[in-house]
């Protein structure tokens, strides 16, 4: 995707005060410890807490709603939907932008300038968002796509496309994105390299490609 300069420019500047806001609204009070994954789930356990983190990520997500769109149903085709994510799928991926395991270098910018504390909340609060679908275009091309994913996929993204704490939900995902991103994970070029995507797109044709993408962006 293109990113205008001007949102580059503003990323400092915004961040410093979103994020800042966001910080000084949380007050966690005593200081927590433990793996952000350790926090995570202590979160997800208690309904205040839950609370007040979705509220922080909220403020957050504003500014990341200039891509993913708002409550993350992006709106650009090749920008992934945040919304319905799995919260430890989502810091996982927060964390590989963070080391460099996953590139793209304004993402990898806008994480590392992130607290611990406004990661947790984006990652309470975009899972709670619901999914807009995308539309049906081709019935006959998304049930092509419906034998393929049942086949393959679902083991580990679920019958559903839900996906889980390791596997990404991919129901209702933007076309362009899945397109590119499993071209990438067949291809073993792009900024995004792991073994057991790769295992399971190397026998992919473009017309299976195709008709995947239809189906997957279509589950609900
Ligand atoms: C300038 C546009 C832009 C902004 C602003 C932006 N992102 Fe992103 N983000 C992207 C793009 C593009 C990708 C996909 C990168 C790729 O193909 O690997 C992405 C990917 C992600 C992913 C991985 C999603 C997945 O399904 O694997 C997460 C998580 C994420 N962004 C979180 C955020 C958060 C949180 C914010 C706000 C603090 C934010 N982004 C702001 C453009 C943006
Ligand atoms: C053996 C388990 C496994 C199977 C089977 C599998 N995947 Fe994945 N998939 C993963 C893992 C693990 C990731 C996360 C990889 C990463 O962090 O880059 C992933 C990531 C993805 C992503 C990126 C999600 C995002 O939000 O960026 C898409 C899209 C995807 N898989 C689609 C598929 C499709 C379509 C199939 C069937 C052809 C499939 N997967 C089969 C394990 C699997």
């Amino acid at each position: 995707m293109n990113i205008h300069p001007s949102l580059h420019a503003a990323l400092g500047m915004l961040l410093a005060v979103v994020c800042g806001a966001a910080a000084a609204q949380a007050s966690p009070g005593a200081q927590p410890t433990g793996t952000i994954e350790e926090r995570l789930s202590v979160i997800l356990q208690d309904p205040q807490q839950l609370e007040t983190y979705a509220r922080m990520g909220q403020k957050v997500s504003l500014f990341c709603a200039n891509c993913h769109g708002d409550g993350g149903n992006s709106v650009k085709s090749d920008v992934p939907n945040l919304a319905g994510q799995n919260p430890t799928y989502l810091l996982t991926q927060v964390r590989q932008f963070a080391d460099g395991s996953r590139r793209f270098e304004f993402m990898e910018r806008l994480i590392k300038a992130m607290s611990v504390d406004e990661r947790l909340g984006v990652a309470v609060y975009y899972a709670r968002q619901p999914v807009n679908p995308q539309p049906v275009r081709d019935a006959a091309l998304v049930a092509e796509g419906k034998k393929y994913y049942d086949k393959v996929c679902w083991r580990c993204h679920g019958e559903q496309g839900r996906g889980s704490e390791s596997f990404a939900r991919v129901a209702g995902q933007q076309t362009a994105y899945l397109t590119q991103t499993l071209q990438h994970y067949r291809s073993g070029t792009g900024s995004r390299v792991n073994p057991l995507m790769a295992a399971n797109t190397r026998q992919m044709t473009d017309a299976d490609l195709r008709a995947i993408v239809a189906y997957v962006s279509s589950m609900r």
